[in-house]
């Protein structure tokens, strides 16, 4: 019936109502508020980019009127999300408005919603169910405020921490972004209830290992770069029915991909069948003239994007009669436009839109930050924590006096990015962290300066000379990806970094409390992997907290007192050095066959890696068959102790690497991952199971195929070899996989 309603609809539809749909702009309120906040220099350059030269909020909402407008992103509430829609009910067809916004860890971008860790936290907890937990309850926090569809997951793999969006992905490995991307759009997407919103995979490709760091800076990747490492999570997307791709900001092998043809059509829609609709990232169309210079008019733009694959325009104006324009001269085909807009419809179908486009204005006060939304939230923040290091000043066992300081340490940074300010009492700053969970000890915070970018000396001398006589203390520092902070940000959308130490005076302010503490805990509050060997050499002991969100500072400070035995892994590489940089577990084998003179070729911390409170073993790693063939799977089962006196999580990993083949493999790949609890003294056995298509590759001719010979199998607590135990699994044919 849904599509019986869709092609009655269009039936009825001009060419400008269609087009319509596939326009989206941005809410009157929040442009209201935008040309409040932005000014002078910044203020030409987004009138001239975005922010709608000469519209006021009122022409917007008549363009709703008329119906010019299908979509709109980063409405204010369900208030604005209910006029808007009032507004699209007075048009001709009554088509209800498709409301989307950044709901990409939690409902962030509202005000009073639940903030979960960043995807990058998220992932270090290698849980794939809390994933799904977190998206189903974004997903219910977005429906209460009238918005039904979230930019989110970010399915990029991060291969450069001076990217400053690192901490908007699950990391660097392929197939862990792969299985915790469906994990989110599952979660999300469900059956398409009241409860669930679109999800949308995003950014169609490669923008994660720009050419210099920076955001939107160009990607030249070979096919089999893009074959292996990129486009494989974005192929599990489209087999998931991910509802809508967004296209990325880059250009990839000199084509923008916004006009990318190859990546639009050829591969998403004729190789992989893609269903569903995809938009352009903001302003990503007009740049394709403005900035690749590849069009020669704003038209032109339009039509190669159109041309393309291109759906939905996020953000700008002058779309919809140009495209009317270029359908009418015959420079773009009508069927093009019958596409586009019979997806939007659908969708709206699906979501229920037509039968009550409204919301119940009471149901956010319900729903945000519910009872069940915050166990959760807790839930995630304690496993996403990372403990890197400890000489055994962790857990605290007697410190009467702690003192708290930092530029993190009492802060809203815990948030990241994509989040708007939230209200004070709905998140727990690691100061007030440590006074709900060391109510019996003295806590005591000293404001050592909090801007990264131009440090306050005579904050941090203050600071030094407050920071005698304490048992403990425990330093927050890191990076800012908080939007709108009076500090400005230096991590999260563009802003790249030249370097991945950490800024301002930080490490002087360690070092110069380390003359007079040495039981120093270093707690990182970061959205990229930072990288500080002092601290690594010197230091007792290190927790890396990502952007933990509204609970942050409560699941610190639980860890540090031991009530919450911590458990998360880096899932990426931290390098000693930003000149290593692209550093990865996967690497080929020549990597490193000759070493830096100047520094070392390991990493600081590996991939894969995190520390427990307790101890476990693995032993007996046994395959149910030494041979297989190519249609044959294989189990492979390790046994793990917790050999210490707390029952902790341990993350059991699964790396293959391929002995011979005739073009290079990684030295290892993931190809599995689980999260078990035990407790003290306890053993279980896991099992991982391995078919053959885990061990293909694309060969010389870029045929995808599994070569016949011998594969090692590792299975350990991290990529680090020497927390792998190894053999070996013979396929005995080769065989093509037709992928
Ligand atoms: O979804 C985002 C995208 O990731 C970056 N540019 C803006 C979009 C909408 O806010």
């Amino acid at each position: 019936p849904v599509e019986q309603r869709v092609e009655s609809l269009m039936s009825q539809m001009t060419l400008e109502e269609k087009i319509g749909q596939m326009c989206q702009y941005v809410a009157p309120l929040h442009i209201e508020e935008s040309k409040k906040r932005i000014k002078g220099e910044e203020l030409i350059h987004n009138d001239q980019w975005g922010l709608y030269p000469g519209m006021s909020a009122d022409s917007l909402r008549s363009l709703v009127k008329e119906g010019e407008i299908g979509s709109f992103l980063h409405v204010k509430d369900a208030k604005e999300a209910n006029e808007l829609q009032k507004l699209a009910q007075a048009t001709r067809l009554k088509i209800p408005l498709l409301i989307g916004i950044d709901a990409i860890h939690g409902h962030a971008m509202i005000e009073g919603s639940t903030v979960f860790p960043t995807q990058l936290g998220l992932s270090s907890s290698w849980d794939n169910e809390l994933l799904y937990e977190v998206a189903k309850a974004t997903a219910k926090e977005v429906r209460a405020t009238g918005m039904h569809w979230t930019f989110s997951p970010n399915v990029d793999v991060a291969r450069d921490p001076r990217w400053g969006r690192c901490g908007e992905t699950f990391g660097e490995d392929p197939f862990m972004v792969t299985q915790m991307g469906l994990a989110f759009t599952n979660g999300y997407q469900g059956d398409f209830g009241e409860d669930n919103v679109l999800a949308c995979a995003k950014h169609f490709i490669a923008g994660s290992e720009p050419y210099n760091g920076t955001n939107a800076s160009p990607m030249d990747a070979s096919m089999r770069q893009l074959r292996e490492i990129w486009l494989p999570p974005y192929k599990a997307q489209a087999e998931a029915e991910v509802f809508t791709f967004m296209a990325a900001h880059n250009e990839l092998n000199g084509i923008p991909c916004h006009s990318n043809k190859m990546l639009l059509n050829d591969i998403l829609r004729e190789e992989w069948g893609y269903d569903g609709f995809v938009v352009s990232d903001w302003m990503d169309i007009e740049r394709i003239e403005k900035l690749h210079h590849v069009a020669g008019s704003p038209k032109e733009a339009i039509q190669l994007s159109v041309d393309a694959g291109m759906d939905m325009h996020m953000h700008g104006p002058n779309f919809l009669k140009p495209l009317a324009e270029l359908v009418r001269n015959g420079n773009i085909d009508e069927n093009k436009i019958n596409e586009s807009c019979r997806k939007i419809l659908t969708a709206k179908f699906m979501l229920g839109l037509f039968e009550n486009p409204f919301v119940d204005e009471g149901s956010a006060a319900k729903e945000l930050y519910s009872q069940q939304h915050q166990e959760l939230g807790v839930e995630a923040a304690r496993k996403s924590i990372i403990l890197l290091k400890n000489d055994g000043l962790l857990p605290f066992s007697d410190q009467k006096k702690i003192l708290i300081t930092g530029p993190n340490a009492n802060n809203h940074r815990l948030m990241g990015d994509w989040a708007l300010p939230q209200p004070e009492d709905k998140i727990t700053t690691i100061y007030e962290g440590f006074k709900q969970v060391f109510s019996d000890a003295q806590v005591d915070f000293v404001n050592s300066g909090e801007s990264l970018r131009n440090p306050d000396a005579a904050a941090l001398d203050a600071a030094i000379a407050q920071a005698r006589g304490y048992d403990a203390i425990v330093v927050a520092v890191g990076s800012n990806s908080l939007r709108y902070e009076k500090y400005e940000k230096n991590c999260g959308e563009n802003v790249g970094r030249s370097t991945i130490n950490l800024m301002g005076n930080q490490l002087e302010l360690i070092k110069r409390l380390y003359e007079i503490n040495k039981n120093i805990v270093i707690v990182l509050v970061n959205g990229r992997p930072l990288s500080e060997p002092w601290i690594k050499e010197n230091i007792p002991a290190i927790i890396e907290a990502w952007e933990p969100g509204s609970f942050g500072g409560l699941a610190i400070a639980e860890i540090v007192k031991g009530d919450v035995n911590p458990s998360g892994k880096l899932t990426m590489t931290f390098p000693q050095h930003v000149g290593q940089v692209p550093m990865v577990y996967n690497q080929k084998p020549s990597v490193f066959f000759h070493k830096y003179i100047d520094s070392p070729s390991k990493p600081l911390w590996h991939f894969g890696y995190g520390l427990s409170y307790t101890q476990f073993e693995f032993s007996d790693l046994q395959l149910s068959a030494s041979e297989i063939a190519p249609e044959d799977q294989v189990s492979i089962a390790v046994t793990i102790t917790n050999t210490g006196d707390q029952a902790g999580d341990e993350i059991a990993q699964l790396y293959i690497r391929d002995e011979v083949s005739s073009v290079t493999r990684p030295v290892k790949e993931l190809k599995g991952y689980q999260r078990i609890s035990l407790a003290p003294q306890e053993s279980k056995q896991v099992v991982f199971e391995l078919v053959a298509d885990d061990l293909a590759f694309y060969d010389i001719d870029m045929n995808y195929v599994v070569e016949q010979g011998s594969f090692k199998i590792m299975v350990g607590a991290s990529s680090a070899d020497e927390d792998l135990l190894t053999t070996n699994l013979e396929l005995t044919q080769s065989k093509s996989m037709n992928k």
